[in-house]
């Protein structure tokens, strides 16, 4: 089985942060999302991948990913972001005539996508999709399952048959080409992989739904990436190999040899890159520090902070936040008691 990582698209409803970097490579847990995605893939089994990229992500995500050992990473160009179907048959010819996984780059499996390989290889049907009980349906992809069989599927219906909303992992025969060679745009001008399924169904086809076991999270928006992250750090262990000097450390720590801890209190999950400095620092559960960072004075919680980062003379708690690449937040001015920014387009500020 082959795999597809659906990943040109903008991320609109993550800016600022995707202004500048596309969505895939923002850091949960201290990885880029699509490389969660990758190693879910892999850990199923599948080690040819194709990752769908635009003229505006293909760089940054090629950056990201890096050499990715035992796999075969293929880039394919999507120039026009036409909906989801059209991702897809992009990838028409790399595929071929085996089965393929398509699984979207910005979507996050406790237990990854393991059994949906497994009972599609058992019973081989045309398409077998992962559905999640969700209490919003309309904003999904929505099933209508009967025995395990989907009868029927609409793409953020306003009135839903079913809570079973669509999750971001599908397995499809090479049957689904031939579908969306001959599809329609929907309503809203996309060529969505909702209706090619909806079409398989309504042609014959067999199409399986399996629920979710275990958490299922789509990073679309900011405070999901700070549920990705707090998802992730449940399962880090303990590894604290840096330097620690008159510091309280409890929790799940990881600090790696090339960072240093002093005159601080860290209470985990925390995840700590590579060559952090932290000083007078306390650092609360489910933070995640990237590469080359700076915290200085100052009290960070629950927040997932990118490398080169600088937090320094901030006399109040930084929670629940997402600092970008290179991204500073400097206090210590006394008087006047006033506040400095410099804030890129549709930056957030809130003060609490
Ligand atoms: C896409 C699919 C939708 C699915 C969702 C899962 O929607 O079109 O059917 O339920 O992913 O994350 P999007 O998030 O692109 O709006």
């Amino acid at each position: 089985m082959k795999g597809i990582i659906p990943a040109a698209g903008l991320g609109t409803r993550l800016r600022p942060l995707t202004f500048t970097r596309p969505k895939p490579v923002l850091k949960v847990a201290g990885k880029p999302i699509i490389l969660h995605a990758i190693e879910t893939l892999h850990a199923a089994g599948i080690t040819e991948l194709a990752v769908i990229v635009s003229d505006l992500t293909h760089t940054e995500i090629e950056y990201a990913l890096g050499k990715v050992p035992g796999l075969e990473v293929t880039f394919i160009d999507q120039s026009e972001q036409l909906g989801l179907g059209h991702a897809v048959s992009m990838a028409r010819e790399w595929v071929g005539d085996d089965p393929v996984c398509v699984y979207l780059g910005d979507n996050l499996f406790e237990y990854g996508v393991k059994s949906y390989v497994e009972q599609f290889e058992r019973e081989q049907p045309d398409a077998l999709i992962a559905l999640v009980e969700v209490p919003d349906p309309s904003a999904f992809g929505v099933a209508r399952l009967e025995e395990g069989r989907i009868v029927e599927l609409l793409e953020k219906p306003k009135n839903p048959p079913s809570n079973l909303a669509v999750a971001g992992a599908y397995i499809f025969s090479p049957r689904i080409f031939g579908i969306l060679a001959d599809l329609k745009p929907s309503a809203r001008g996309e060529y969505e992989i909702t209706d090619a399924i909806q079409e398989l169904i309504a042609s014959g086809g067999t199409v399986l739904g399996q629920r979710v076991q275990g958490w299922w999270k789509d990073t679309g928006k900011p405070d999901d990436l700070l549920d990705a992250n707090r998802l992730l750090l449940e399962r880090i262990e303990a590894r604290v190999e840096g330097t620690v000097i008159n510091s309280r450390i409890s929790g799940r720590v990881q600090l790696p040899a090339s960072s240093s801890v002093t005159n601080c209190s860290i209470v985990g999950p925390v995840l700590i890159g590579e060559n952090v400095v932290l000083e007078n620092a306390y650092v609360g559960p489910f933070t995640s520090i990237g590469r080359k960072s700076v915290i200085r004075n100052a009290e960070v919680e629950h927040s997932v902070i990118e490398s080169f980062a600088q937090i320094e003379n901030v006399d109040i708690r930084l929670q629940d936040c997402l600092i970008g690449l290179r991204a500073k937040v400097i206090g210590g001015r006394r008087v006047p008691r006033t506040l400095r920014f410099t804030l890129s387009d549709a930056s957030v500020v809130e003060l609490t």
